[in-house]
């Protein structure tokens, strides 16, 4: 008997983090989005939107992220019918902490199980990674790999696609300032150079290298030495104010590391919670913010688990 209904939550996350720009991904377990994927007669895709800054997301399928990837799977699987997709929004989209992938990766493991596609993770991937066109306009892979996976993953390889999941230090913890100011993804983008310099492409790669070496080690102070950014970082600090401070004050109070997250606006410190506390670091992040008169609000999170079906009828 076929599926009618599977709803599926998929975490937030991290991209970058310092040198990994469009590489390096973290699954955090302090937010989340939900979606609801039910099958309809019509053959077509409808969208409904709920929760965390849900008038300001489209709810047309061709402009929405999660649509785009109902629309691609129904086409990839020959059904004949119809998804009605409620998203229920736990991350504030804009916030360089994956809500637009963690809508995507959601619908990808919900529209999977309920067509009995059976895919591999990496097909998976690749599926929901289409759905970040809508919001970033480039499929970059490195939130829905961390939100689809879980814990820290790292794309090998972009075409053709693979990723690795490795599992962080337990005393790897994360503190994080979302800013109340909007940076929008496509701007963010739009900012980068086109070519690097052969000094910072020595830079970002020795840093990169660190964060990995970091893990392998599992020493969170290796891994935050690995977080700094010669590229990408530099292009985007004008649009997020008092990102220098922000960053000094995070190091002061004992972060390991700390870069934007993603494409920003949110920042996230590295944090060894054997020796210091994520929570101090994000409240001074948030003081810091508040010297140049913008509000934050602060989380603190862990590694945390990938997408997962949650219900079934
Ligand atoms: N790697 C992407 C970027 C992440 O920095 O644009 C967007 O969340």
């Amino acid at each position: 008997m076929s599926l009618k209904i599977v709803e599926a939550v998929a975490p937030a996350t991290s991209a970058n983090l310092g040198a990994g720009f469009d590489v390096f991904g973290v699954a955090l377990d302090a937010l989340f989005d939900r979606v609801t994927v039910e099958r309809m007669a019509d053959r077509v895709v409808e969208i409904e939107v709920y929760g965390e800054g849900s008038g300001e997301i489209p709810i047309k399928p061709e402009m929405n992220t999660a649509g785009i990837v109902a629309l691609e799977m129904l086409k990839y699987s020959r059904e004949k019918c119809g998804l009605k997709i409620r998203i229920y929004k736990g991350i504030r989209p804009g916030s360089g902490l994956g809500s637009s992938a963690a809508s995507a990766a959601a619908t990808a493991v919900a529209v999977n199980d309920l067509l009995g596609l059976n895919l591999s993770p990496v097909q998976l991937i690749e599926f929901a990674a289409l759905g970040e066109l809508a919001s970033a306009g480039a499929p970059h892979a490195d939130n829905v790999s961390a939100s689809i996976l879980g814990d820290f993953t790292l794309i090998t390889s972009r075409k053709p696609l693979d990723v690795l999941r490795l599992k962080l230090p337990p005393n790897a913890e994360f503190a994080i300032a979302l800013p109340e100011i909007r940076v929008d993804t496509r701007l963010a983008r739009s900012v980068l150079p086109s070519e690097i310099s052969l000094s910072s492409m020595v830079h970002n790669v020795g840093r990169a290298a660190t964060f990995v070496a970091g893990i392998a080690l599992k020493s969170v102070e290796v891994m935050g030495k690995g977080m700094v950014d010669a590229v990408v970082e530099p292009a985007r600090a004008h649009l997020i104010p008092g990102l220098s401070n922000v960053k000094d004050r995070a190091l002061k109070s004992g972060a390991a590391g700390v870069s934007i997250s993603g494409a920003g606006p949110s920042v996230i410190a590295l944090v060894d919670s054997e020796k210091n506390s994520a929570e101090r670091v994000a409240l001074e992040m948030r003081e810091a913010f508040k010297e140049v008169g913008v509000e934050s609000r602060i989380l603190c999170a862990k590694p945390g688990q990938g997408a997962r079906i949650v219900r079934v009828e």
